[in-house]
């Protein structure tokens, strides 16, 4: 008998449903008390896992308690949510997904771990894999926006930096991949409600991120809190049991998002607690967060045969093999003891500003706007994210403290020290006041250019944060339109930095701006990455995850849709099209400007042919024909001209990306299995269909900037 069955033979039922019950563990002063005092849960064995703890303090009191008083010794598992970062917050995953650079992606996690592991925590709630093309879904924030081909290789590259090579390394996290799964296309976008999608898109645009996490060793998985076609996926035997366990073998540990075993009674799937917990028991959820439902209802499904011991001592087993596999076991204080150097700290900080400058979209940059060259008198900020150094935090604020972060005033103040820089908000975030305008206005009057900081909130993105309305909200909008036409009038360009927790609606601000940046949040150093880019210290090279809308009624818009048999025609009227707005977002997929000017040519791919066997080796030439050094991403995408089922007009299979000098060309090559070149036929199965498919390769998803060769499949 190895340790973990060992264990198991020696516990109590009570200690048993412990394991599989995680609790908040400050919630017995803040809220109502799920696990009675928890103090005397974890030494009696009731609590066997815990969340929202923070700092090497606390969680070494909480593990004392387990290790020292506890029967069985038994260390817990401490998560808490490190979404972009612990105390040191990097960019929100939106605005990190711009970067299109998984080795970067794996760094921030591997900081994230280090740093979560330094204050004792051993699980991370992250990274979320929702694949979410509607904008109105405040979580798109969380993820790595509309395509599913780099929600992969986030799940990948996430997954090996919160983990390591060795989960039990003092430095690493369990990772936990969620929300399994389809969360984000919630019914008009609004949190928590009805998810009802085909089985395709399910299977080919929401499962695949959560089976490449699994193939790269995920130790822990949490469902969604949403029903897919009527079954909550807490309670989704389907996709939990048989596709995780059975098909993909998964033996980590599934954990319920936060309360979702018991709102399975207001999905109206439960009369009581019991049915609640044996539902998802059955399931295969091994660990209830916060909903009490294993404590309590367990005892009394196993009375009424809902569930077996058998199938409890599979979770528990699966519990302790992780806290096992994580070195609990052999020292529960691995983590926490050690204070990190000055110099990783360092060094994180740089990482968090480059990442940060990485992240900004440049969306429109009209007569070289941006940088900002020459002396600069004065330059005058405004908006109330001018100076909104808490806001840079982003939606998951972590451990991260306020006084840490870098507002685009502090940041734009140490990159110019020469320039006389001038600040009012104009207006509030909340209420209606718009007495302030003309004040913010008049500071036009006297400067030689304006930076605009407008958008949204950090809580205006994130959970529970579904907008009918994904725009600037309408108080910064007249201030913004004030600026526009002083501003205008005298002749000053007008700079907008838009922060936003998801691409917003904002014809009318593409149509007015000089210049925009989407600067999403990115955390603590967000000023000074900004000042970096709008100071042409770094040339800007984000490219947008997601498609910008240009009108609330087109969302959900994304790039890869399937053809329609009625193609868009200008000249025929039933084709498909709204009758009053262009079928075309207002910022493609992949969009994003830099200070160079590229151009692509001589697009090869290296074989007309190919088989499933064989690679798409695929080259193209990239020049820089701007003043500036920049760095380019190439996209490459494919298009099946002919199969048994309809296909994406456009699939995403590579990104490449090249730094070029001025007047300077490479070669960019990229690579594709032919494995991927799948898809799922009829019956969902993978096929790899004979005939002809277009390669298309250019820096965004607008196929009239792509270069096109096309090849035949055999
Ligand atoms: C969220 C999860 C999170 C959990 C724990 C829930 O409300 O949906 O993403 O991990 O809380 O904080």
């Amino acid at each position: 008998m190895n340790r973990a069955e060992k264990l198991l033979s020696q516990m109590t039922l009570a200690e048993k449903l412990g394991q599989l019950t995680m609790t908040a563990a400050g919630y017995a002063v803040t809220g109502p008390v799920i696990a009675g005092d928890s103090t005397e849960a974890i030494k009696s064995g009731a609590i066997g896992n815990l969340l929202n703890l923070v700092g090497p303090g606390p969680v070494r009191e909480m593990q004392q308690l387990a290790i020292e008083h506890s029967r069985l010794k038994i260390p817990l598992l401490i998560g808490l949510d490190i979404i972009h970062g612990h105390r040191t917050l990097f960019p929100i995953p939106l605005g990190e997904a711009a970067l299109f650079d998984p080795q970067t992606w794996e760094a921030t996690a591997r900081e994230a771990a280090r740093e979560g592991a330094a204050d004792g925590l051993a699980l991370t709630f992250s990274p979320m894999l929702d694949v979410s093309r509607d904008i109105r879904w405040g979580r798109t924030a969380e993820g790595s926006g509309e395509d599913t081909w780099v929600a992969v290789q986030m799940a990948r590259a996430k997954v090996k930096g919160y983990e390591g090579t060795d989960l039990s390394a003092p430095e690493s996290l369990a990772a936990c991949a969620k929300h399994y799964c389809a969360y984000a296309p919630v019914l008009a976008g609004r949190e928590y409600a009805q998810v009802d999608i085909s089985e395709r898109t399910l299977m080919e645009v929401h499962v695949p991120p959560f089976d490449a996490a699994v193939a790269a060793g995920v130790a822990t998985i949490m469902p969604a809190f949403t029903d897919l076609d009527g079954v909550p996926m807490t309670a989704n035997k389907k996709l939990l049991r048989h596709h995780l366990r059975d098909q993909l073998g998964f033996q980590g540990v599934i954990v319920s998002d936060y309360n979702a075993i018991a709102e399975l009674l207001h999905h109206r799937i439960a009369a009581d607690l019991p049915q609640a917990a044996a539902l998802a028991l059955n399931a295969s959820v091994d660990i209830d967060m916060m909903s009490d439902a294993y404590r309590n209802g367990l005892p009394v499904a196993l009375e009424r045969g809902l569930v077996t011991m058998a199938q409890i001592d599979e979770s528990v087993l699966r519990v302790l093999r992780l806290k096992e596999r994580l070195g609990l076991f052999d020292d529960p204080y691995r983590r926490g003891s050690r204070q990190e150097a000055p110099a990783v700290l360092t060094h994180r900080r740089e990482l968090c500003r480059s990442v940060g400058a990485r992240s900004i979209v440049m969306l429109k940059n009209d007569r070289e706007t941006l940088p900002l060259r020459g002396r600069l008198r004065r330059l005058c900020v405004i908006g109330p994210l001018g100076d909104a150094a808490v806001e840079m935090g982003g939606c998951w604020g972590a451990a991260g403290r306020p006084e840490d972060r870098i507002s685009v005033l502090a940041g734009l103040r140490a990159a110019l020290s020469g320039t006389d820089i001038v600040h009012a908000d104009g207006v509030a975030f909340a209420g209606g006041d718009a007495t302030g305008i003309a004040a913010a206005v008049d500071l036009c009057n006297d400067a030689d250019a304006v930076v605009l900081c407008i958008g949204e909130k950090a809580d205006m993105s994130g959970e529970a944060a579904s907008r009918a309305f994904p725009e600037v909200p309408p108080l910064q909008r007249a201030l913004a339109e004030a600026v526009f036409e002083r501003a205008h009038a005298r002749g000053l360009r007008v700079v907008v930095v838009l922060f936003s927790g998801r691409p917003l609606v904002i014809p009318w601000l593409a149509d007015a701006a000089d210049a925009i940046l989407a600067a999403w949040f990115l955390g603590n150093e967000a000023g000074n990455a900004i000042a970096d880019v709008v100071s042409g210290k770094i040339s800007p090279s984000g490219r947008t995850p997601m498609s910008w809308p240009r009108a609330i009624g087109q969302i959900p818009v994304f790039y890869g849709e399937r053809p329609t048999g009625r193609p868009y025609n200008p000249k025929d009227h039933f084709t498909s099209r709204y009758m009053d707005v262009s079928n075309e977002p207002l910022y493609p997929f992949g969009h994003g400007l830099t200070y160079g000017h590229f151009v692509l040519s001589n697009l090869v791919v290296a074989s007309d042919e190919l088989a499933e066997k064989d690679t798409l080796d695929v080259r193209v030439d990239v020049s820089n024909e701007g003043a500036a050094a920049a760095e380019e991403t190439v996209f490459l995408f494919i298009h099946d001209k002919v199969a048994t089922v309809t296909r994406p007009v456009l699939e995403l299979k590579g990104v490449g990306k090249v730094t070029l000098r001025p007047g300077e060309t490479r070669t960019v090559r990229l690579s594709v299995p032919g494995t991927e070149l799948r898809f799922l036929g009829l019956d969902l199965t993978p096929v790899f269909e004979p005939g002809q498919i277009e390669v298309l390769v250019g820096p965004c998803a607008d196929r009239t900037q792509l270069l096109l060769r096309t090849i035949q499949l055999v």
